[in-house]
């Protein structure tokens, strides 16, 4: 008989996911909202068969060679970049991730975070909030309009497609960037123009990132390309903090170069409580809550499990990050 397999979760997730997954094999579930130290996290996976895990566990190739038993990793995430994904190929480890039930959610967070940041949202709210709302005037709380605004869409995945029908609503000119080939791209007489980068810093209000953290996306936006938006730019950030280049973008910021930023990741997470950014008005910055919603986060646990389970039938996952993997084969004893 087949032993009963062993999942380390690595925090705690919707719970009808997880009493799924506890009906199928033996869950140890770390329930705290802070993560496992490294070397609690390793040993925790010493005795796992998979892991569930979230955006704040790293998983690099040194914790993947320590781990000859783990068969699959299932992150709680589209982006897999806290994964090693190649070590993780070469040993056999499929990684699973959930993209598609977090679209929608991700996208309303980008228009929420460049309303408030062109609104002023958080700031007026902190001025009423202190007491300063003496009366209606003319000059009070001027902010930029979204409506009938140029966006810039960096990244045509579903989250940047799902953003750009939202400006679609508000009569806005879309313009975006994508590494699709044009064929793979639907056009039409309203629809979004598909531009090169330099055309797109230079024309838009706003900029929305949509692209996965590679190699090739790291610091894609850094002193040129903010020197290349107009002044009047507010950037926003769903995508990857790194995405970005901190200090290039603090210091656009500071001297006036562009004027706002909605980030809901930052290069490091969570940010200092020292960053300047913080001290800067026109800044929002929420704490990586792309996809908090209560019905998505519960979609997307029921996905990571049943990715999970994909592999416990010997099958590659549902969402797989790293489909053409060679499963390895799952410990009996
Ligand atoms: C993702 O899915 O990659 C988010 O960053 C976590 O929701």
């Amino acid at each position: 008989m087949e032993r009963e397999r062993r999942i380390f979760v690595t925090r705690p997730i919707a719970q009808p996911a997880l009493r799924r997954l506890a009906q199928a094999a033996r869950v140890e579930l770390w329930d705290d909202d802070l993560p496992p130290a490294h070397d609690e996290l390793l040993r925790a996976l010493a005795r796992a068969d998979a892991v569930l895990s979230t955006v704040s566990d790293r998983l690099d190739a040194g914790t993947i060679a320590a781990l000859p038993h783990l068969v699959a990793i299932s992150n709680l995430a589209v982006g897999v970049d806290n994964i090693d994904l190649e070590a993780a190929t070469r040993a056999g480890i499929a990684v699973g991730h959930t993209p598609g039930v977090l679209t929608e959610t991700t996208a309303d967070l980008a228009f929420a975070l460049m309303m408030a940041v062109a609104r002023r949202v958080v700031e007026a709210d902190q001025f009423v909030k202190a007491g300063k709302w003496r009366t209606w005037t003319p000059r009070l709380m001027l902010g930029r309009d979204v409506w009938g605004a140029t966006l810039g869409i960096i990244g045509w995945g579903a989250i940047g497609q799902a953003v750009a029908r939202r400006a679609a609503g508000f009569g806005m000119r879309v313009l975006y960037v994508s590494r699709k080939t044009a064929e793979e791209i639907a056009t039409g007489p309203s629809a979004p123009q598909r531009v090169d980068l330099a055309r797109l810093l230079a024309e838009s209000d706003f900029i929305s990132l949509h692209v996965p953290l590679t190699e090739a996306t790291r610091h894609m936006i850094g002193a040129p390309e903010l020197a290349a938006m107009k002044q009047t730019a507010i950037i926003v950030n769903t995508a990857r903090g790194s995405v970005i280049d901190h200090a290039a973008l603090t210091a656009a910021l500071q001297k006036g170069r562009i004027a706002g930023a909605g980030l809901d990741v930052t290069e490091t997470e969570p940010i200092s409580h020292d960053d300047v950014l913080l001290k800067l008005p026109c800044v929002v910055i929420t704490p990586h809550i792309g996809s908090a919603s209560v019905a998505t986060r519960l979609r997307m646990a029921e996905l990571a499990v049943d990715n999970l389970l994909d592999v416990f039938a010997g099958r590659i996952p549902r969402c797989c990050a790293n489909p053409n993997v060679k499963l390895r084969s799952l410990q009996t004893s």
